[in-house]
């Protein structure tokens, strides 16, 4: 997929600042990093009797800190330490890796990765590979309103959620949205929104190299709300991995060019269509119940999300829907298992979504004071909030951590 996420992205010049005491070694690592195909910015800090805080009066943070440790490795780390985990960027550590002590310390000053000299130039590429695509998601969380929905399991509610959300983006938070339907299996929206799209996807994506804002228009529906729908249709078979995804970047971007939101209801298929708007979203909706294959798919799902595709854990929120504090999976269960960041729970409420489907009105129109309508607001208002905190709510714990592991 490694290809796929890198056509998928805008390069942005990574930063590096290497720390050393020994000049040569400084000069070794900027040549091994100078290989590195992205071309990252080299800062170099020769650390002589001076500072021996590799971050002492930085200009700007570097997205890593390589750092090179000496003889004097404890106080270099310290140093690392007095500053707070959100004040310094990843690390590095180019050090004696046989050394439980050093291993320890550099755990905790937050290194990110160890080398040994002789410096493996792979390993060292695909740690700033890595970083790379970090920074690049990071980014993503700050700019975009895409908001991709997509459940571990059929029939968890990825739909019900993706198309509710939408429509309180819609109506209660005034934002110009669009829905785009990509779960064409079961044609849901025409049962939440009572809409049947004549032109899809599929037909967009064919013409995509012709379309301009006008043109767009006549692939999506209008909702009474004002809601905006790009859906799939059923007379168009889109085969997995048919489109190149130069075309599906280029409709995804005219797409967020003409909304503030974009909500895409994706199938439980990584095709390269869905793997494009994973990439493209500033957030990602993960649908989960509480039962055991559920949880298991889910582990699968979210394995791809971080290591396939680089997503952040800040990006992924996950929805566990038709919540029961009996289930013999609890909340705890889940946090566990998928080492989930960001986790709120969506109600249980069969009547009303039965209500729903069947009058194809969403959940607010039919049953607007209920909890499923209380708790799909909460989470729409979370996801379009303009600071762009990330979701946080309830007895929530960061179990993720890359060097425990996780
Ligand atoms: N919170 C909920 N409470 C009760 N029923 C729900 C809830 N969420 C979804 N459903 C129902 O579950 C079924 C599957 O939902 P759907 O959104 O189509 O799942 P998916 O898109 O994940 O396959 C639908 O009949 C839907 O109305
Ligand atoms: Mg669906």
């Amino acid at each position: 997929m490694d290809n796929f996420s890198s056509s998928n992205r805008a390069q942005i010049q990574l930063k590096v600042l290497i720390s050393s005491r020994t000049q040569s070694d400084l000069d070794l690592i900027e040549t091994l990093i100078g290989e590195f195909d992205e071309q990252p910015r080299i800062m170099k800090r020769f650390v002589s009797n001076g500072h021996i805080d590799p971050l002492y009066d930085l200009d700007e943070m570097p997205d890593l800190l390589i750092l090179n440790l000496s003889k004097h490795w404890q106080g270099e780390l310290d140093e690392l330490l007095n500053h707070s985990a959100a004040n310094r960027p990843p690390v590095l550590v180019v050090g004696d890796q046989h050394n439980p002590e050093i291993m320890r310390k550099a755990m905790q000053a937050g290194a990110r990765d160890f080398l040994n000299f002789p410096i493996n130039q792979v390993e060292l590429h695909k740690t700033l590979k890595q970083i790379s695509r970090e920074k690049q998601q990071a980014q993503l969380i700050d700019s975009g309103h895409l908001t991709a929905v997509i459940n571990a399991k059929g029939g968890s509610g990825a739909s019900m959620l993706a198309c509710n959300l939408a429509y309180l983006m819609q109506t209660n938070s005034n934002q110009h949205t669009i829905l785009m339907d990509l779960d064409m299996q079961f044609g849901s929206l025409a049962e939440y929104l009572n809409l049947k799209p004549e032109n899809g996807i599929a037909d967009a994506l064919k013409v995509v190299d012709e379309l301009d804002e006008t043109a767009l228009t006549a692939y999506l529906v209008k909702h009474k709300s004002g809601l905006q729908v790009l859906g799939s249709t059923t007379n168009t078979i889109r085969m997995p991995n048919q489109t190149p995804e130069q075309q599906i970047n280029r409709l995804l971007k005219m797409v967020l060019k003409n909304c503030n939101q974009l909500v895409v209801d994706l199938p439980r298929m990584i095709d390269r269509t869905a793997i494009a708007v994973l990439q493209n979203a500033s957030r990602i909706v993960v649908v989960v119940q509480q039962d055991l294959i559920n949880v298991r798919d889910a582990i699968h799902m979210m394995h791809i999300l971080r290591n396939e595709l680089a997503i952040l854990d800040d990006q992924i929120i996950v929805a566990v829907n038709r919540f029961d504090k009996k289930a013999a999976v609890s909340v705890k269960d889940i946090e566990e298992s998928l080492k989930v960041k960001h986790l709120v729970t969506i109600p249980n409420d069969y009547r009303t979504s039965i209500e729903s489907l069947n009058k194809g009105e969403p959940i607010s129109v039919v049953a607007k004071r209920s909890a499923l309508s209380r708790s799909l607001n909460q989470l729409q208002a979370d996801l379009i909030r303009p600071d762009n905190e990330p979701v946080h709510r309830g007895a929530l714990t960061n179990l993720f951590s890359r060097l425990t592991g996780g």
